[in-house]
């Protein structure tokens, strides 16, 4: 076990983190519903939320609002915000410190042009002046402690991810998150930890290392490559709820008791009743639902049938049933081990996700306004 690399506890100002893990922070997925999911299944230090955008929560709209709600249980949390103006940022990250956060952070790695104000996210990367005052403004502005999530660079030839970072440090942020991409990459090629470890040279804050961590081996080598000091999964824990405290034991050396059948069926179902619970009917869980079974199941013995089943189905209760057909049938067929491919790596490619669309064509509509 040597190979595992030795992990100090992750310190985010008075925080500490009880697992060097995070979940990342995607739109439309890690809503307070789905965090708890993960939460509640272990090994994860750190939620974060959908990114809210600032000028809609200064505007104190509704739908931020919603985005921004915590569960009473969920510590640490933090709210992600983003946005080009200082000041608005700053009277948004007090408004998410008195919504309950532990933490704020700041979304330097994702613009969204679906948000009119000009935008923000990674484009800011290329503007490191305004980063700066942004970095100023919100931390003068706030008790709690301030993180920042960026990417490598604008592009291959602007790798300034270890400048930012350091500018974010002197300004008082309290840890950093790289995702190994470039903003022109968006989601192709490979996430390369390797380029993040310029980052961690430069800082002396916690940093953690995101990008296509898929698997506990693959978190062993993002630490590795990088020399962060945590992981943060996004993508990799739709396919994998138990990533998390999955790389967590691995970690400690520690071996994961896999999840029976039941278990899995179980998490699901909870999912699914907590979902409900959030929205007004039915109708508007059930692409959700559809869409959680579909990534749950790919590659696993018989999934194909399964979502080839529920993708012409419409009643939640008619899911159920055909989704309570599709285990007792893995048991029968005594199928269980179909989950041990959960520790082999598959392409990132293949978690694409209509969501993950979305947002990618937010950032080409920004592209093409800017
Ligand atoms: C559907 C989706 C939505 C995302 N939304 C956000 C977001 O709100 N804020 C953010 O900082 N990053 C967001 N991201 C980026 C992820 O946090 C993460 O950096 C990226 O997916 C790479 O990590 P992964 O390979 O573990 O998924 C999103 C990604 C996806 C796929």
């Amino acid at each position: 076990m040597s190979n595992i690399p030795t992990l100090k506890p992750i310190q985010i100002g008075p925080i500490t983190l009880a697992h060097p893990t995070a979940l990342a922070p995607m739109e439309g997925v890690t809503d307070k519903a789905f965090r708890n999911l993960i939460r509640n299944l272990g090994g994860c230090g750190l939620t974060v939320t959908e990114f809210i955008s600032s000028e809609s929560l200064t505007r104190q709209d509704q739908k931020a609002w919603k985005m921004a709600e915590i569960d009473p249980d969920e510590h640490p949390v933090s709210i992600q915000i983003y946005g080009r103006e200082p000041e608005k940022m700053a009277i948004a990250a007090r408004e998410a410190q008195e919504l309950g956060a532990d933490i704020v952070d700041l979304n330097l790695g994702c613009p969204s042009k679906q948000v009119t104000s000009g935008c923000s996210g990674s484009a800011l990367m290329k503007e490191p002046d305004r980063a700066a005052a942004i970095f100023k403004a919100v931390k003068q502005a706030i008790s709690v402690p301030m993180t920042v999530k960026m990417r490598l660079g604008w592009d291959d030839d602007h790798l300034n991810a270890p400048d930012i970072a350091l500018m974010a440090q002197d300004a008082g942020a309290s840890m950093i998150v790289v995702h190994g991409r470039t903003r022109t990459q968006m989601y192709k090629g490979l996430a390369d930890w390797s380029k993040v470890k310029a980052v961690k040279a430069n800082i002396q804050v916690p940093l953690l290392v995101n990008g296509d961590i898929l698997t506990a081996q693959d978190a062993v080598h993002a630490l590795k490559e990088s020399s962060a000091d945590g992981v943060m999964v996004g993508r990799g824990s739709l396919r994998d709820p138990w990533i998390l405290n999955r790389i967590s034991h691995h970690l400690r050396s520690e071996i994961f008791e896999e999840p029976s059948l039941d278990q899995r069926h179980q998490h699901l179902l909870t999912y699914f009743g907590i979902l409900r619970q959030g929205v007004k009917s039915d109708q508007q869980a059930l692409g959700r639902i559809k869409k959680v079974i579909g990534m749950f199941t790919r590659g696993l013995a018989l999934g194909d049938e399964l979502r080839e089943k529920i993708f012409h189905l419409y009643e939640i209760e008619a899911i159920y049933d055909v989704l309570a057909d599709y285990f007792d049938q893995l048991k029968r067929n005594q199928l269980d081990d179909s989950f041990a491919h959960l520790n082999q790596a598959i392409a990132p490619s293949e978690l694409i996700s209509a969501q993950q669309e979305k947002y990618i064509v937010y950032q080409r509509q920004y592209d093409q306004n800017r």
